[in-house]
């Protein structure tokens, strides 16, 4: 046991009065920066933060409101305290960082109502370096068997008016989490998903977010007063946020803290406080890259549906296959391929099949071709919303992808909250939230089918990601976020090159993200005057190494790969899987510096992402492995590079580096870099 574990102190304090009463419990991270404290007063519960001895989080109230019983806040009395310490190295097997420590001190306050038929309640912390995280426990007991919960009362209570990176939460006509991130004083807030990242005014950084979401809906944070936000979970369409039964555990609640923003991102305490591995044998499940019938229909030069333009066809298919086998790209994905797409799809969900082909698609024949070719295949589950039905096929779907070789599914669920299709008790259809309990239960089901059949998952319209891969480790990446194809159609214009440079510090600290990029030709043709991709060339590239995705795809046609090929060899080269990532430069919303070490060839990757603004970075090279010599062959953005004005030019150039080099590094405005350093042969 460590030595400088401290162990969690329980003092009782009774106030002389005798009227207030004022009962605590605390647990020390192992290395005694951050204390959680539990206390009840008055008989209500409460916790607090503090790190360095300095307020995180103020007293902040916990607890529950049931529908038809009393709500669960007290008055408690703490009816017993446990502690116990904790270190693991677990190995991911997959993954932006092989051996991850798992290294916490826990504290359990079981408290009892005082009332008569006294109900229990167990609250769990765990407290780490780089955080905390806590659980509601309701364990089983007379009088609370099955229960719904209307509204959670946790709450967090800032120390002061930090900066905050957010998305609105129940946006009218969007897709939930589709969001451009805001950046205003927690004071200034709506309702925002989280994670929640914050600047607070003495320059930590923070994040608000849950891990292990399974069966219970997902928390927003409200705004609740002065420097507080309160717990808020999306409701199902009759009120109830939450049904469950004891015993019953909640996800965790969790905050992250860092000395500089890059540390959000090295923390791993996400997947920490997820379950290990489930699945028991997963060496079938492999990260790598993909092509896809796909950006042609998000430009319109396809077609999801049948007709003249149908981009799923056995022949186009077999075309990417081929393209994908000559350049060592993986997988192919392959969009509109089934029946259903023909007419207005969100709205009529329910006809899509997911075992029928089009007419002029053979599933068959294209699964046949494909693994002659050695090139996987992704099959495309678009449910339009149409869960019940989705559902319904399920089983028998996954058991014929199985067959044919279908070694990963795309799914999505294109509709505006609350218009997710539920039938409920009485048999009628009614519209559920995205990232409520319903749509949580719903991935869940998935991701575990999929993982009989030995099936990758890719979830477009998800929940958002709270570490389930730990446990599912077929759960490889999602979207939830606004990926690339805004690029292609967004009538305001697409992302602006901000986004790139706040992504990392906000979605992608929940879990990988599917941003699908890699587009080359940046300029569209008179199909859409309107849009263009808003990035450089250089800076397409260095996204695969700045938005972490296992699945990452080749997003662009094969006809502009081939337009590009000194661009497409970094992206023909760059790895999904990684035994270790750096983060270099930190500036939320102004650039972004990775570096990450290939998990099979120890060569190093860099990728560098800025704002509008063109920047001179400096860069250490400290990373690379000790008296290694390295070729460093960057991809910078071209003299005269611009994203807006003069996208395209793009420099090649080697040089020898090695960990005592610094770099100076020109990115354009909208740009990037991207670099492969190649160990040299001993
Ligand atoms: C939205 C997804 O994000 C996109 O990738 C997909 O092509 C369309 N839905 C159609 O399913
Ligand atoms: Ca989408």
């Amino acid at each position: 046991m460590d030595s400088r574990f401290i162990w969690a102190v329980l003092f009782f304090l009774f106030a002389a009065s005798g009227a207030s009463s004022s009962v605590s419990a605390t647990a020390d991270s192992p290395d005694g920066s951050i204390r959680v404290t539990f206390d009840l007063k008055e008989g209500r519960p409460f916790y607090r933060i503090d790190r360095f001895g300095r307020e995180l989080i103020r007293p902040s109230a916990m607890g529950f409101i049931l529908k038809d019983a009393k709500p669960i806040q007290g008055p408690f009395e703490i009816s017993s305290v446990r502690t116990r310490a904790f270190d693991e190295t677990w190995t991911q097997p997959w993954g932006e960082k092989r051996e991850i420590r798992n290294r916490f001190n826990e504290l359990t306050v079981s408290v009892t109502e005082k009332a008569p038929g006294a109900r229990r309640m167990d609250v769990v912390f765990r407290v780490y370096e780089d955080g905390v995280g806590f659980r509601y426990e309701i364990p089983a007991q007379t009088g609370l068997d099955r229960f719904e919960i209307m509204d959670e009362l946790t709450e967090f209570v800032l120390a002061g008016d930090p900066q905050a990176w957010w998305i609105p939460a129940y946006l009218p006509d969007k897709v939930e989490y589709e969001q451009l991130y805001r950046r205003t004083r927690l004071s200034a807030m709506d309702t925002a998903h989280t994670p929640l990242t914050m600047e607070t005014e003495n320059g930590l950084f923070l994040s608000i977010h849950e891990a292990a979401l399974t069966d219970y809906a997902s928390m927003q944070l409200a705004p609740a007063g002065p420097n507080t936000l309160k717990a808020d979970l999306t409701p199902w369409s009759d009120g109830v946020a939450v049904k469950t039964r004891a015993p019953m555990k909640t996800p965790w609640r969790t905050l992250q803290v860092a000395d500089d923003a890059g540390g959000l991102i090295t923390s791993y305490l996400i997947l920490n406080l997820n379950e290990p591995n489930a699945l028991g044998d997963v060496s079938w499940i492999r990260p790598g890259k993909y092509t896809g019938i796909w950006w042609a229909m998000h430009l319109e030069l396809a077609t999801w549906g049948t007709g003249p333009k149908h981009g799923a066809t056995t022949e186009n298919a077999k075309r990417y296959i081929d393209f994908t086998a000559k350049n060592g790209l993986g997988s192919v994905l392959v969009e509109g391929w089934n029946k259903g797409w023909d007419g207005d799809w969100t709205a009529h969900g329910d006809r899509f099949s997911f075992t029928r082909n089009a007419p002029d698609y053979d599933i068959r024949e294209v699964a046949r071709y494909a693994a002659e070719k050695g090139v996987g295949l992704i099959g495309h589950n678009e449910t339009g919303g149409a869960v019940p039905n989705y559902e319904r096929q399920l089983k028998e779907t996954f058991a014929l992808y199985e067959k044919l070789g279908i070694q990963s599914v795309k799914t999505g669920y294109v509709n505006f909250g609350p218009r997710l299709q539920r039938v409920d008790e009485k048999g009628k259809t009614v519209g559920e939230w995205h990232h409520g309990q319903y749509m949580v239960r719903h991935h869940q089901k998935v991701v575990e089918e999929a993982g009989r059949r030995h099936i990758m998952i890719d979830v477009h319209e998800p929940v958002k990601d709270t570490g389930l891969r730990r446990t599912w480790p077929n759960l490889m990446t999602r979207e939830g976020a606004r990926g690339q194809e805004y690029e292609a159609w967004d009538p305001e214009g697409g992302n602006p090159p901000e986004h790139a440079t706040i992504l990392p510090f906000t979605r992608l600290l929940a879990g990988p993200m599917d941003y699908t990029p890699g587009v080359l030709g940046l300029r569209f043709g008179p199909e859409r005057p309107r849009n263009r991709v808003n990035t450089t060339a250089a800076k397409q590239l260095a996204l695969y190494v700045v938005l972490y995705s296992p699945l990452q795809m080749a997003a662009d046609l094969p006809e502009n790969y081939e337009k590009f090929p000194d661009a497409f060899r970094f992206i023909r080269e760059v790895p999904t899987d990684w035994e270790d990532t750096r983060v270099l430069h930190a500036r939320i919303g102004d650039y972004v510096t990775f570096a990450r070490k290939d998990r099979n060839s120890g060569d190093w990757y860099l990728g560098s992402v800025t704002d509008e603004e063109g920047r001179i970075l400096e860069t250490q090279l400290g990373f690379l492995d000790p008296g290694v010599k390295y070729t460093a062959r960057i991809y910078r953005d071209g003299d005269g590079a611009h994203w807006e004005t003069n996208p395209y030019p793009l420099s090649i150039e080697e040089e020898p580096v090695d960990a005592s080099t610094v770099l100076k590094m020109r990115l354009a405005p909208g740009g990037g870099q991207a670099i492969r350093f190649i160990r040299a042969q001993p």
